[in-house]
Formats: structure tokens, C-alpha cells, sequence
């Protein structure tokens, strides 16, 4: 294994924790989830599902990845005890890292493609009502996804050849900082609009009649899997950033600090949406299934756009904040990914770089066909065409599993164990975790774990 770089400063790895937490799970799944699953009724249950499962989970994450130096592809092999398996974890978590980035990378060109057409106006040329046939036109134009994809991978990929401090480190932390600027003027804009109190009661006040559409099961579910998505817990890549920092903070303090900012970013997403939303649909109490989805950011949002004073602006800066938040989840995962064959290989970044870009550019092939048509397209994988298949694999089976590993080896006798992991997150300044976490984490987090696992799959 080659030398390893660590960060230069708290602040560095508080927002690139933050920014691989931060990423359409915020901006896009959220808003999106939180409207079709009821609003109010869906951010209790997602919100108790951070608290419950997130910030613990982070823990464990952190503490493995600090304990061992490593990312996921070799931790498990450094801490566990002699001829045990739990180093299995490395095929999952290896695995779900390139799935997830085999469609978030394309998803984010799509960010790119309609910043780009608020930016040249071309989107105010379509009128007020945004079609849906802009966006069906875009996701079915295979040069266009291709081209935009590769220059997503370019990008994230070119910031990580540079290196962790000279590229992940300042160029995340630049976004980062951007973003959070982006999203409080939009929020701050959005609650002016007339229908922001209509918007704010939907989003604030829980009434499980909007929830009655699909059922509380299918609510609670979905806010599992989208506490588990939005800190991209499971699969090392929150870990991967644990093996780049000192022992001067204990890892509950920080994980809360990187849990409270993500949250912040979802909040203030629902804050500029829903308003938005009602002010243009004064009639609606609720957003139906039918405008849910994709649909929801890329037509409804963007003719609301189109009818705002301003709106081209509006528009690009919304998608703007978009791509932000979507390139630092990109940036930090390539980075995870990186460090799996800085720890294999003796190859340099660059050449790593070049290589994964290359692999990235035909493993993302199925998402996009997946859009278009061709064998791809059918529903053959569970019922779902490949692209979401893909985002089942990971959000649904790797996410839990992933996490339900983690928890198990940092509290049973026979994983790496309560006492190490409690020595390694309580180390340092800051929160530290209490007793009673310990029954927690050993008997009901698994538990909890395991029943949502098994209702999201049955
Ligand atoms: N945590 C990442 C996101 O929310 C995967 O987009």
C-alpha cells in the first residue's frame, strides 16, 4: 500500500463528509419522496430514522475506517481477529460503490444539461409549461447522455487525480461552502412566494391522509431507505473519510455535525420546493403520485420556473445548487473508489484515474439504454428495467446489509467488538457515546434493520 495523505483540516473532512452525504438524495429523492409519501407524515418517520439508524451507523463507519487506516476494500482485513470472514464485506461494498455511480453520474449530467438550458435560455423558449417531453427528449438522446456523463466522470475523476488536499479537499470544500450559500438565498427567496404557507403546512404539519396513497408501510420503508441513501452509509464511503483524519475528535461528535448539515441541505430542498409548488398549483392539497418522480424536478419545477419573474435566473441557480450537490457525492465516492486500488495496486492516481474513467464511461451504458430502449429497457430485472434495478441493488439490498455489517462487527464479541470501537469513537474531543447505546446497538439496531430490510423486499 502506498503512503497516505490525511486531510489538512477539520473543516476539510467535516464538508467532504458532508458533500458525500450531501447529493440528490437531498435535493432531488427527498423533495420527490417527501411529496409523493405525504409531506409532513414522511419527514417524522425520516427524520426518527436519522436519529434511530443514521447517526449510529455513521459511528461505526467512521470508527472502522479510522481504527484500520483503510477503505473498505482492505479494513475489514485489518481488524478483524485471524481466519474470520467479515473482510467478505469488501465485494459488497466494492460492488455498490461502482453500481451507485454506474447511474448517479448520468442523473447528474441530466443536472448539468438543464442548468446549461436556463443558463442559454433555450428551457423560457418552451414556455411556461416545461412538457414532459423536454425531459423524455433528453433522457432517451443517447449522444447526449453519453457525452454528459463522460463529463461527469472527467470531472470527478480529473479532481481526484490531483490528489486528496490539492483536488478532493479544495475543490470540495469550495462547492461545499457555494452550496450552502445557493441553497439558503433560494429558500430565502422561496418563502416569499405567495403560496409558501400552503407549501410549508404540507411539508411541516404530518397528516397521514397523504400518506393513505401508498400506506403507512410503504412511508416508513421509503424513509428508511432514504435515511440510508442520503449518508451513503454502508458501503464505506463515509468510512474512507474516517482513514483520513487524527484521533482529536471523538467520532459521535462529528457524525452529528455531518448528519445535522446534510439534513440542512434536505430541509432547506423541501423549504424551496413545496412553496414553490403551491404557488403555482393554488389549487392542489397535495402532490399527487402522477406528479411525483423525475417528473416532479425536471417539468414541474421547471415550469414554475418558467412563470417566475426572473425565472430563467431562478432556474439556473436551482439547477446550479443541483449540480453542486451532486458532484461533491461523485467527487467523494471516485475518491472511495480510488483509494480501493491505491490499496491494491501500486499504480498512481492518474493512471487509476484514467483507468476507472474508461470503465465508467461503458459501465454506465446500461443506465442510460436503460432510458432509451433495447434489452436494457425491459422490465425484466425484478420486475424494473436496469437502471432502476440498479438503484434497487444498492438503496434497498447493499445500503442495509451493508450497515447491518458494520453495526454487527463494531458491537459483537466475535467482529471487531464493543471495546475497540468504543475506545476509537469515544477518542478525542467532543460527543462520546453513551452506555445505554450499547444494548442499542447490539439488539434493537440490528433488529430494526433486519424488519425494514425485510419489508422493503417483500
Ligand atoms: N448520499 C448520497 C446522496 O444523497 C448518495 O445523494
Amino acid at each position: 500500500m502506498q503512503n497516505r495523505e490525511k486531510f489538512s483540516s477539520r473543516l476539510g473532512f467535516l464538508l467532504i463528509s458532508a458533500g458525500c452525504a450531501i447529493g440528490l438524495g437531498n435535493v432531488y429523492r427527498f423533495p420527490i419522496w417527501c411529496g409523493a409519501y405525504g409531506g409532513g407524515i414522511f419527514l417524522v418517520f425520516y427524520l426518527a430514522f436519522l436519529l434511530l439508524l443514521g447517526i449510529p451507523v455513521m459511528t461505526a463507519e467512521l470508527a472502522v475506517g479510522r481504527a484500520s487506516g483503510r477503505s473498505i476494500a482492505t479494513s475489514f482485513d485489518v481488524l478483524q481477529k485471524k481466519g474470520q470472514k467479515w473482510h467478505w464485506m469488501k465485494y459488497l461494498g466494492v460492488a455498490a460503490n461502482y453500481m451507485l455511480m454506474m447511474f448517479y453520474t448520468s442523473i447528474t449530467g441530466w443536472f448539468f444539461i438543464y442548468f446549461f438550458k436556463f443558463l442559454n435560455g433555450s428551457i423560457s423558449a418552451q414556455g411556461a409549461e416545461v412538457g414532459i417531453e423536454v425531459f423524455v427528449n433528453m433522457i432517451t438522446n443517447p449522444t447526449l447522455n453519453i457525452m454528459m456523463t463522460i463529463l461527469v466522470i472527467l470531472l470527478g475523476f480529473g479532481v481526484c487525480a490531483m490528489g486528496l488536499q490539492k483536488g478532493v479537499e479544495r475543490i470540495t470544500k469550495v462547492m461545499m461552502l457555494l452550496l450552502f450559500l445557493l441553497v439558503m438565498g433560494l429558500a430565502i427567496y422561496a418563502l416569499i412566494l405567495p403560496g409558501a404557507g400552503k407549501g410549508l403546512a404540507f411539508y411541516f404539519i404530518p397528516n397521514p391522509a397523504n400518506a393513505a396513497e401508498y400506506g403507512l408501510g410503504t412511508v416508513i420503508s421509503g424513509a428508511m431507505s432514504q435515511a440510508f441513501f442520503t449518508l451513503s452509509l454502508g458501503i464505506g464511503s463515509i468510512a474512507i473519510f474516517g482513514s483520513y483524519i487524527d484521533r482529536d475528535r471523538s467520532l459521535l461528535g462529528e457524525s452529528l455535525t455531518i448528519v445535522g448539515m446534510d439534513t440542512f441541505v434536505a430541509l432547506m430542498s423541501g423549504l424551496i420546493i413545496f412553496p414553490a409548488f403551491f404557488t403555482f398549483n393554488p389549487e392542489a392539497t397535495a402532490i399527487g403520485a402522477d406528479q411525483a418522480g423525475a417528473v416532479f424536478l425536471f417539468t414541474t419545477l421547471s415550469s414554475i420556473f418558467n412563470n417566475m419573474a426572473a425565472g430563467r435566473f431562478i432556474g439556473a441557480v436551482f439547477f446550479l445548487f443541483m449540480v453542486f450537490a451532486a458532484m461533491s457525492t461523485v467527487i467523494a465516492v471516485f475518491e472511495n473508489i480510488m483509494s480501493f486500488w491505491l490499496e491494491w495496486t501500486k499504480l498512481s492516481r492518474l493512471k487509476i484515474a484514467v483507468l476507472n474513467a474508461v470503465a465508467f464511461a461503458l459501465l454506465t451504458l446500461p443506465f442510460i439504454y436503460s432510458n432509451i430502449g433495447g434489452f436494457f429497457s425491459q422490465k425484466i430485472f425484478l420486475g424494473r428495467n436496469f437502471g432502476d434495478f440498479e438503484d434497487f441493488l444498492v438503496s434497498n439490498l447493499a445500503l442495509p446489509i451493508g450497515s447491518l455489517v458494520y453495526v454487527l462487527f463494531c458491537t459483537w464479541r466475535f467482529g471487531w467488538g464493543w471495546d475497540k470501537y468504543i475506545l476509537e469513537v469515544n477518542a478525542g474531543e467532543g460527543a462520546k457515546v453513551p452506555a445505554w447505546m450499547r444494548p442499542y446497538m447490539t439488539y434493537v439496531l440490528p433488529l430494526i434493520i433486519i424488519v425494514v430490510l425485510f419489508i422493503q423486499l417483500f
